[in-house]
């Protein structure tokens, strides 16, 4: 039971500020930010008990610094139970927590990641090859199975196109905002969740065939080290399922935004062309920083936490927000503009620019992600040039838990030779 007040927020019963999380989360956000300040309280159905909402770095430090036994990673993300399974690395604490970070993080850093930069190049060269110069395109589903492809041969060893095809089925299940709206309202078991569950049972079979087939006969995945580790199949199915999904959709995400925000602003596609490697890191970091795909990164307070006059009691959930971080305009001058220039000048404030979240919690594949993005934006400018197949710009859609382009990052590529002497300028 949750006691004591709570700092200010909507009044709206949470079944509809759940619609609105699910319909506008970024209005509500902005909405409720301006009226209320910060921290603000939403009450939606994702979660048990208020989420408090903050964006200021120095709070932001202060959570993502908290200990265990005051802030619990984990026990705030049970909403991706029903997929990612109940010993996801999502969603387990303590111990048992750091025991599968330490497992799950090494193939994802350093020489091991760089030996899978030559093949992510080289996929995204061909999907990018496949591409028809002035037919418009949505990005989002074409980035969504060349990342999918990317971590199954990561985890898996190899593409497994019968898993591959099988995951698309589950997460676009969460795509349809009614349907989204309905599996957020009812509880878990009821009949809007019968063809979600179904989904889910397939990719099971599917991974249960696989775990067993890499049992008998190593594939050269990160699974080998988890079985290795001696992983039961629920957990292996559980870690399998988690890297797979938060392994490819949020990178997919942001990869369409890449794509729609460049086909918006051809000088910065120009410069990517003429200056170097920091420019696209500098690039890179200006999507995620503006339209990043994960807007929350909750903890539930476990002891009673201090938030300026508010004294935050256990049972509720303490986030930072991502989202309005990342829009306050005193750490980031003009910060809805797409500028990665502001990259350049030095490295941002501490705990200002949070795509990946942080603490002992922060992403896992933020390093993979990373060179993902940088390798799949060289090839994409390396052979078009991008023009918007509207002028305005897409809004941010909630899909399942992540927020990509709304109309899927519609854009129009275009050869580039046709634009240079279109243009007449030398690229
Ligand atoms: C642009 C792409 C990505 C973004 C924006 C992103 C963002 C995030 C965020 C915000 C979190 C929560 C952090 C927190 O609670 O503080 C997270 C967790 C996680 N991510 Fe990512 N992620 C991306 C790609 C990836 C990839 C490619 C992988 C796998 C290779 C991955 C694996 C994970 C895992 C395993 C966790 C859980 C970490 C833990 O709880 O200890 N992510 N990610």
């Amino acid at each position: 039971m949750v006691r004591g007040v709570l700092p200010p927020g909507p009044a709206a019963p949470a079944a509809v500020q759940t619609i609105e999380w699910v319909v506008r989360p970024t209005d509500l956000l902005r909405r409720s930010a301006a009226r209320y300040g910060e921290p603000f309280t939403l009450r939606t159905l994702w979660a048990d008990a208020p989420m408090v909402l903050v964006s200021d770095p120095e709070t932001i430090k202060r959570v993502y610094a908290a200990p265990e036994d005051v802030l619990r990673g984990g026990a705030s993300s049970t909403v991706l139970e029903p997929f990612a399974g109940s010993s996801s690395i999502l969603l387990t604490s303590g111990e048992e927590h750091l025991r599968q970070r330490k497992l799950m993080l090494p193939p994802f850093h350093g020489k091991r990641m760089e030996a899978h930069r030559a093949t992510v190049a080289s996929l995204a060269d061909a999907e990018v090859a496949r591409w028809t110069p002035g037919r418009p395109l949505r990005t989002l589903p074409r980035m969504q199975e060349l990342t999918l492809d990317v971590i199954l041969r990561v985890v898996l060893g190899t593409p497994d196109p019968r898993l591959r095809d099988a995951i698309r089925a589950a997460l676009d299940m969460t795509t349809s905002l009614p349907r989204l709206i309905a599996l957020s309202l009812a509880p878990r078991g009821s009949a809007p969740w019968r063809p979600f569950t179904a989904a889910v049972e397939r990719v099971d079979a599917l991974l249960r065939a696989a775990i067993r087939e890499r049992r008998a006969s190593p594939g050269g995945g990160v699974i080998d080290e988890l079985i290795a580790a001696g992983a039961g199949e629920d957990e292996l199915r559980d870690q399998v399922v988690t890297l797979l999904a938060a392994g490819h959709e949020t990178t997919a995400g942001s990869l369409a935004w890449a794509c729609e925000r460049l086909a918006r602003h051809p000088d910065v596609v120009a410069r990517l062309r003429e200056d170097g490697d920091a420019y696209l890191e500098a690039t890179v970091k200006e999507v995620l920083r503006v339209r990043p795909v994960l807007t929350v990164t909750p903890r539930k307070v476990v002891a009673p936490f201090r938030l300026g006059a508010w004294t935050l009691p256990p049972g509720v959930h303490v986030t930072p927000c991502l989202y309005l971080a990342h829009r306050r305009a005193e750490l980031w001058p003009d910060p809805t503009a797409f500028h990665p220039e502001r990259f350049l000048d030095g490295a941002p404030a501490p705990y200002s620019w949070l795509p990946f979240g942080g603490g002992t919690r922060r992403c896992a594949g933020a390093a993979f992600a990373t060179m993902e993005l940088h390798e799949v934006l060289r090839a994409v400018v390396r052979r078009f040039d991008l023009v918007p197949d509207r002028p305005e710009g897409e809004r941010m859609r909630r899909r399942g838990v992540t927020l990509p382009p709304a109309r899927g990052g519609r854009i129009v590529p275009l050869a580039c030779a046709r634009r240079r002497s279109r243009l007449g300028t030398s690229l």
